[in-house]
């Protein structure tokens, strides 16, 4: 039994095509989708597509990621602010792209699910957590020792932390294939994995694969999404370019300075100056 996992994609429907071909190649019997299908990249409706012809062809299990939390939660709250900006320029763009039936899809999925099949241990998988999307796992063995020990299967499935790692905690084991479209890491490669299983357990094998990374910065400009969220555009770019990802620590340093300079913060609602202004003092090159 193979079962390809791809979690992360993030609109990069580039790098979906040439992980899916890649895991064709070797023959898997399953797909497994661990969520953030969208958002980051442009035309979220591409990858959306492939996901749906996934769905028809061949035998595909999917959950939710916090992005999809993300689009579900501005649809229903009308007072939600999303701007062209740095901060949720992103999201409102994939918003605007995303159709009601998009968001139909996403409603309809768990953010979390059991893999039971006859002959081979069970397995939990999830984006985050099994309790949460946004939980986030990596670099901190104390939370991932408590998640463990409350699920009675031997292996936990998670995405969400774009680092692709496998975790061991007593006998217990961690397993994130890392992000098919915004990877850290691997100079960028897009990363995902399969999982081979027997009787006696599951077996990881991690892939990072080159990919058309200028077609996907192309597709910024296209769309006009590199207008929609300039710096956000760039310090995508970057971590497309190189694995190296500056973007919370960006858009947290923007908030700080915002703050200082007495400027209210109304959630994502940043003021693109102060994003410019963060850029230059964490010295980055974009
Ligand atoms: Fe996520």
């Amino acid at each position: 039994m193979k079962i390809a996992v791809l979690g992360d994609i993030h609109s990069n429907h580039t790098a979906l095509e040439t992980c899916i071909t890649h895991a064709l190649e070797r023959n898997v019997d399953e797909f497994m989708f661990l969520g953030d299908y969208i958002s980051d990249c442009a035309y979220p409706q591409k990858t959306m597509q492939i996901v749906y012809d996934m769905n028809k062809k061949y035998s595909c299990r999917f959950i939710r990621g916090n992005r999809e939390d993300y689009m579900l939660h501005h649809r229903k709250d009308s007072q939600e602010v999303w701007t062209y900006s740095s901060t949720s320029g992103s999201l409102l763009y994939t918003y605007e792209n995303l159709s009601e039936s998009d968001l139909d899809f996403f409603e309809g999925l768990p953010i979390s699910g059991f893999y039971e099949k006859e002959g081979f241990p069970s397995f939990c998988y999830c984006h985050g957590s099994p309790a949460s999307a946004r939980e986030y796992l990596s670099g901190d063995k104390g939370k991932l020792e408590k998640i463990l020990k409350h699920i009675d299967v031997d292996l936990l499935i998670g995405a969400h932390t774009h680092i692709q790692e496998s975790v061991t905690v007593g006998n217990k084991k961690w397993v994130n294939p890392g992000s098919v479209g915004v990877p850290i890491g691997h100079g960028g490669k897009s990363q995902y994995m399969i999982l081979h299983g027997t009787k006696s357990g599951w077996q990881e094998e991690f892939f990072q694969l080159e990919y058309d990374v200028d077609a996907v910065v192309k597709e910024y400009e296209l769309s006009g999404l590199d207008q929609k969220a300039p710096w956000w555009t760039r310090l995508n770019i970057h971590l497309l370019y190189t694995g190296e990802d500056h973007s919370a620590a960006c858009i947290m340093l923007a908030r700080e300075l915002c703050e200082e300079a007495g400027e209210e913060v109304n959630g994502l609602d940043i003021p693109e100056k102060y994003v410019e202004m963060a850029v230059k003092r964490l010295e980055l090159n974009l």
